[in-house]
């Protein structure tokens, strides 16, 4: 039947190139590198708008052009109030991350570069989107329990508000530096399934954020980022290190999909792991609960023991995103006030090069059959 050769087909595109980047690089064998500064020396030092700021226009910014991002970023937090009223709107039950894909879609309007996909209209609008994710996470959550929404503190930064926002409180430095670095390692990830999603709705010539929307639904599936809120629950089951071989155990033998582990792309280990399981430490020190990162490590050996599979970086951050007093529905939503970055860079450039992305599919269905009609006495033919 088939006029064409039997294609090359790779389920799940594991390993094909879909396209080409200069944002982020991601190091099979354990590195990861954004516009070609490795994400080690930034997690330590930058902040999470230099960051942003790299990934959006190729260059670190000046100290003036930092200064300058930073305050149009607090500038362009607030939300509509059309778009709070629809918050309020939603059950009460809503995750934060179906409040976060509607709260987007429903900025586009309020948008004046909405349907202008030139380079700088995009950077506009990705530089709003950066300021307003965050701002739809935390007021969305604030809101989904029946409390007001906290008004904005321009002084902060997007770390420092993120705290700010949950309970109104100005966060000690340790911790705005500790969120700084969570998200920078979260910021880009080349392409993963959400920021494909993104490329795939912008390379239609949809607006940025009808991309943003798309990602926003992608990451929330539990093999993505909701793997992060997953982790969580998984941890608070084992509860203590003593428990975790045979929890695995017992899991494995189930054939459970464990969350925090496995990757696509890295063979030899997820090169943002080292960083956050030192971040669990250091965090499980300071706030006295040191047992969270025993359970990952028992969890990890007995992983590499059992199936030679390495933990991702949602594995450590559960535990960071708890002991920071973020609920684990917030989990995710924050991985996506840092990926929206990585996003909105990657839409960037698929509008200054665009070409639709639109691959092709191997069928399986039956092979060309007669039709017949509906058959009037209802039976199948
Ligand atoms: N727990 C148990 N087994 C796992 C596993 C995990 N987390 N991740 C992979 N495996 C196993 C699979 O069962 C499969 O085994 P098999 O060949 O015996 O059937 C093998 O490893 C390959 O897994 P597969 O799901 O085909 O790999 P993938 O590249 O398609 O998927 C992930 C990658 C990330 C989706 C997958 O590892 C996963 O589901 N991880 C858990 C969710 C998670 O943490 N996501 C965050 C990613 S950063």
């Amino acid at each position: 039947m088939s006029t064409e050769p039997k294609p090359a087909f790779s389920p799940g595109l594991a390993g094909v190139i879909a396209g080409e980047t200069e944002i982020c690089w991601v190091d099979p064998d354990a590195g990861l590198m954004y516009r070609g500064y490795d994400i080690h020396e930034m997690a330590d030092k930058a902040s999470f708008e230099e960051v942003a700021y790299l990934l959006l226009n190729g260059q670190l910014p000046t100290m003036g052009e930092l200064q300058r991002f930073r305050m149009e970023i607090a500038a362009a937090r607030p939300l509509p109030k059309e778009v709070l009223n629809m918050l309020r709107l939603l059950p009460k039950k809503t995750h934060p991350m179906d409040m976060l894909r509607t709260g987007v879609s429903m900025l586009a309007p309020f948008d004046p570069d909405l349907n202008d996909n030139s380079h700088d209209a995009n950077i506009r609008k990705a530089t709003r989107l950066i300021a307003q994710v965050s701002t739809l996470i935390m007021d969305g959550y604030r809101i989904s329990l029946g409390l007001d929404p906290l008004s904005e503190h321009p002084d902060l930064t997007v770390a420092g508000n993120l705290f700010y926002k949950l309970n109104g409180e100005v966060p000690q430095d340790w911790k705005v530096r500790m969120m700084d670095t969570i998200l920078i390692l979260y910021a880009d990830h080349e392409f993963n399934a959400s920021t494909f999603a993104a490329r795939v709705t912008a390379s239609t010539l949809a607006d940025m954020y009808a991309a943003v929307t798309s990602a926003c639904g992608t990451l929330k599936g539990p093999l993505h980022g909701g793997a992060n809120e997953e982790s969580m629950k998984m941890l608070d089951d084992i509860g203590t290190s003593d428990r975790a071989e045979k929890w695995m155990m017992d899991a494995l033998a189930k054939k459970a999909k464990i969350m925090g582990f496995g990757h696509r792309v890295y063979k030899k280990g997820d090169s943002r792991v080292p960083i956050m399981r030192e971040i669990a430490r250091d965090l499980g020190k300071r706030v006295g609960k040191e047992d969270w990162v025993p359970i990952c490590e028992t969890l990890e050996a007995t992983m590499e023991r059992e199936k030679h599979l390495c933990a991702n970086v949602d594995l450590y951050a559960a535990p960071v995103f708890t002991m920071l007093e973020f609920p684990p529905a917030l989990n995710t939503p924050i991985f996506a006030a840092s990926r929206v970055a990585g996003w909105c860079a990657h839409v960037v450039e698929q509008h200054d090069h665009n070409r639709l992305i639109r691959p092709r599919s191997l069928y399986t269905g039956p092979e060309m059959r007669p039709y017949k009609g509906v058959s009037p006495n209802g039976a199948k033919k």
